[in-house]
């Protein structure tokens, strides 16, 4: 029997990315994340032997295995640009250390995710100048923009996808689309909100994570496991909040709110974002779940449940950690580890696992093809 091809994350957070590639049928050999409460996630789903809970910068070149693919992407510090493209400059520095495993592990693929807005960045045309006449000049790089939606996940999230093929390959490219809002002959429609968190407790038993004895891992005390329902936890909105929710029909948001109900800085501000507040459409992908996806004035977070004739018939809630891991694409098995805070940081900040798995598979068919 063939071995399962092998992979090393790097940023692994709690393992979105892994998760889909592991689907795919790659194996993790190394996981490198520094927040205690991330890589407690990763390794109580993964293993904790194979995980390295540091600063990728102190991980030395002897630890560093062969493997036949690099996952992951160096968190990018705001983009700014202030024009430097200066590889000492400290802002470079993860991103020599992706260069540096890379350079050690010599995979035959390596695969980048960021922001959709990182192809503008300057850490984008350092990686373009590597690849030119750097250490990465053994790799053929292909960079686009996908959208999550399109393979197969209920949430519009598009994200930067670089993916870096040895030069003795024939480069891989990126996945076909699997779905779209128009479907066709080889496409299915889009998964929607309603596929994934129908039927879930209206009204959330509790607004805390249960309390039980915490879990070690890396020698420390973390709380956990949480999984499955334990994460459909509630919020305690205040009375101005409960109303201002009230008035949001789905697709809607804070355009929607009677003057009476608006702070001052919306008030003074009439245009702009139209996510602020905004309530889910049942029948669409979510939009991007990010990390303080339980703040409704931070995105289109509100439940989609919303009757228009019937007030008894609202759901006047934020989604709950539960709801979006599932928007995430996570199982209700997965096991959690943290505060609500770090998990709610957790699934904002991992790849839906549905998008991963799309692109381990196109991947391991294009190697083993
Ligand atoms: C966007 S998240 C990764 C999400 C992950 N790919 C997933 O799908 O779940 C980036 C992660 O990089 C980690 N990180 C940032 N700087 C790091 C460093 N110097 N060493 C190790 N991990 C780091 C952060 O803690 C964060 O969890």
């Amino acid at each position: 029997m063939r071995r399962p091809p092998t992979m090393i994350d790097l940023f692994a957070g709690c393992g979105g990315m892994s998760l889909g590639f592991q689907q795919a049928g790659f194996r993790s050999i190394m996981a490198v994340e520094h927040d205690l409460h991330a890589a407690a996630t990763y390794a109580a789903n993964f293993g904790e032997a194979h995980v390295f809970q540091e600063d990728i910068a102190v991980i030395p070149d002897s630890e560093i295995p062969q493997a036949d693919l690099i996952i992951g992407g160096p968190p990018c510090q705001g983009f700014s640009n202030l024009g430097s493209k200066d590889v000492d400059d400290p802002r470079n520095k993860l991103w020599k250390e992706y260069l540096r495993f890379v350079d050690k592990a010599q995979p035959k693929v390596f695969v980048l995710e960021n922001v959709s807005r990182f192809r503008k960045s300057n850490e984008f045309d350092l990686l373009m100048e590597e690849a030119d006449h750097g250490s990465l000049k053994g790799y053929e790089l292909e960079h686009d923009v996908l959208v999550a939606s399109d393979y197969g996940v209920a949430q519009r999230r598009p994200r930067a996808i670089v993916i870096g093929t040895r030069r003795d390959l024939s480069p891989i490219g990126h996945p076909p689309t699997t779905h779209a809002r128009v479907p066709g002959l080889d496409l299915l429609p889009w998964e929607t909100v309603r596929s994934r968190i129908e039927g879930l407790p209206r009204v959330p038993e509790s607004t805390e994570l249960p309390t039980r004895d915490p879990v070690r891992y890396f020698g420390q005390a973390v709380p956990g496991h949480f999984s499955g329902l334990d994460l459909h936890i509630g919020r305690r909105p205040v009375a101005r909040s409960l109303e201002r929710y009230d008035h949001i029909p789905p697709g809607g948001g804070r355009f929607d709110l009677p003057d009476h109900l608006l702070s001052d800085c919306w008030r003074n501000k009439p245009t702009g974002t139209t996510d602020v507040m905004g309530r889910m459409l049942w029948d669409a992908p979510s939009p991007t779940i990010r990390t303080e996806f339980f703040k409704p004035e931070k995105g289109r977070y509100l439940h989609p449940q919303w009757s228009p004739n019937d007030p008894s018939d609202r759901v006047n809630r934020v989604i709950t950690h539960y709801e979006a891991a599932r928007l995430q694409d996570f199982p209700d098995t997965y096991k959690w580890c943290g505060t609500k805070v770090s998990i709610a940081r957790q699934i904002g900040n991992a790849v839906p696992v549905g998008l991963a798995a799309a692109i381990g598979r196109h991947i391991k068919d294009r190697l083993e093809g």
